[in-house]
């Protein structure tokens, strides 16, 4: 190991963040980030890994996209700093108004945050004061974030863990379970269901047929606002531009981070309906965040929604995600160890045998060149999802890796 990297990891066990280094530590990955350019990251000796992690979807675009560098620099080329949150901005309006079009049903506001945990209290506290409501329904072990009612709509040990979870507000219920969703929501005092569309940190299952859209039904029966934590989700990787759109749900809010940031300068934000913002023309000053939707952001935000929205790209997401499915099966009729592949476009999980088989694959992957993360909640599960630009050659040098380190794993 370079004496710079030997440097890093005893300066982050040091300051920064002891316990994760000992558990990467543990499991046998010492990755320090380098270079980053595409689909590629560089561990700071060199070693090149193919990225399908992209930290939860913030690198949909790939590493570095030079429209995106570009746009960065042009940003501050312009002149453009954080600007004020007191005074409009032709940035923000403009974004506002792209992401409005871009969504489904009747959205009217666009409220901007510095991270997806912020955007998704908005969320919360918007729906809230809509309804007059206290109570938030989530699943069992969903992620919204680790801020004060996003890590409250989370998992509770988590939440209590800095005692801050709030079991008379936030109320879990298992995915996929309908009847468990209804007697959620019968008594008519809650005030929204958040829902990842896809809960990545639970290991990707899939929705069933029908679930999401009858929670959404569930709903508009009980005056219960439907949140749509799109943060890993949304901005095409589904094949859609947002997720539920798949599974025919209009959301009342929507929340995008991680990706709107192009991976370059942070930015989120919380898309509303006409009654979930309504506060907004109430009390300007109900929320208030310095760094949300600050102008570089927003320029940055700007140029991602030009990249994604582009017709080609949900064509290509619909022909690789094919593609990709095609060698993930002949895997799967393989290899026992590679029990189930839940894909839906470029969002990927892969459970292999045994509590701790996506550990295991995560470790033999960065030994053959590929950094993929197990799933926090369910270590069974392997987060497989490549960035937006993925082709065949890299799909096939995928398969060719993923193969390798499953018959390292099973040997
Ligand atoms: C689905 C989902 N929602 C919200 C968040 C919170 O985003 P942030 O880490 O930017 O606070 C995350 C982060 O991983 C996430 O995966």
């Amino acid at each position: 190991m370079s004496a710079s990297k030997d440097m890093a990891i005893s300066l982050n066990r040091q300051y920064v963040c002891p316990e994760k280094i000992r558990i990467f530590h543990e499991i046998g990955i010492d990755l320090v980030i380098g270079r980053r350019e595409g689909p590629y990251l560089y561990d700071l000796d060199g070693k090149q890994l193919i990225d399908v992690h992209i930290n939860g979807g913030t690198y949909n675009l790939g590493h570095r996209h030079p429209e995106i560098v570009a746009a960065l620099k042009e940003a501050l080329e312009m002149s453009l700093d954080i600007g004020n949150h007191h005074f409009p901005s032709p940035l923000r309006g403009e974004v506002a108004q792209m992401l409005i079009r871009l969504s489904p049903g009747d959205m009217k506001y666009c409220v901007f945050a510095a991270g997806g945990g912020e955007a998704v209290d908005i969320a919360i506290k918007s729906a809230r004061h809509a309804t007059k409501r206290r109570k938030i329904v989530s699943i069992d072990k969903g992620y919204h974030g680790r801020t004060g009612l996003s890590g409250a709509a989370g998992n509770a040990k988590t939440a209590a863990f800095f005692l801050s979870d709030r079991p008379e507000e936030f109320i879990a219920v298992p995915f996929n379970d309908v009847a468990a969703m209804n007697e959620a929501l019968e008594k008519q005092d809650a005030a929204a269901v958040i829902l990842e569309t896809i809960p990545a940190t639970l290991g990707f299952p899939l929705p069933e047929n029908g679930y999401l859209a009858a929670v959404k039904a569930m709903c508009e029966q009980t005056g219960t606002l439907y949140i749509a934590d799109e943060v890993q989700t949304g901005l095409a990787r589904s094949g859609k531009f947002w997720a539920v759109e798949k599974f025919d749900v209009i959301p009342d809010i929507i929340v995008t981070a991680k990706g709107f940031s192009g991976g370059m300068y942070p930015v989120a934000a919380v898309i509303l309906s006409g009654k979930a913002g309504a506060w907004l023309t109430e009390d300007g000053f109900a929320h208030v965040s310095t760094f949300g939707g600050s102008e570089i952001g927003c320029y940055v935000a700007k140029k991602v929604l030009e990249i994604v929205s582009r017709p080609e790209i949900l064509d290509h997401v619909c022909r690789i995600s094919a593609y990709l499915a095609d060698g993930l099966k002949m895997l799967q009729e393989k290899h026992n160890f590679l029990v189930e592949v839940r894909q839906c476009g470029l969002i990927a999980g892969l459970k292999f045998a045994g509590e701790m088989g996506a550990v295991l694959m995560s470790k033999a992957l960065y030994d053959n060149g590929v950094w993929a993360m197990f799933s926090g909640y369910d270590l069974s599960v392997l987060q497989f999802k490549p960035y937006l630009f993925i082709d065949r050659p890299l799909v096939d040098t995928l398969m060719e890796r993923l193969d390798a380190a499953i018959r390292a794993c099973a040997s």
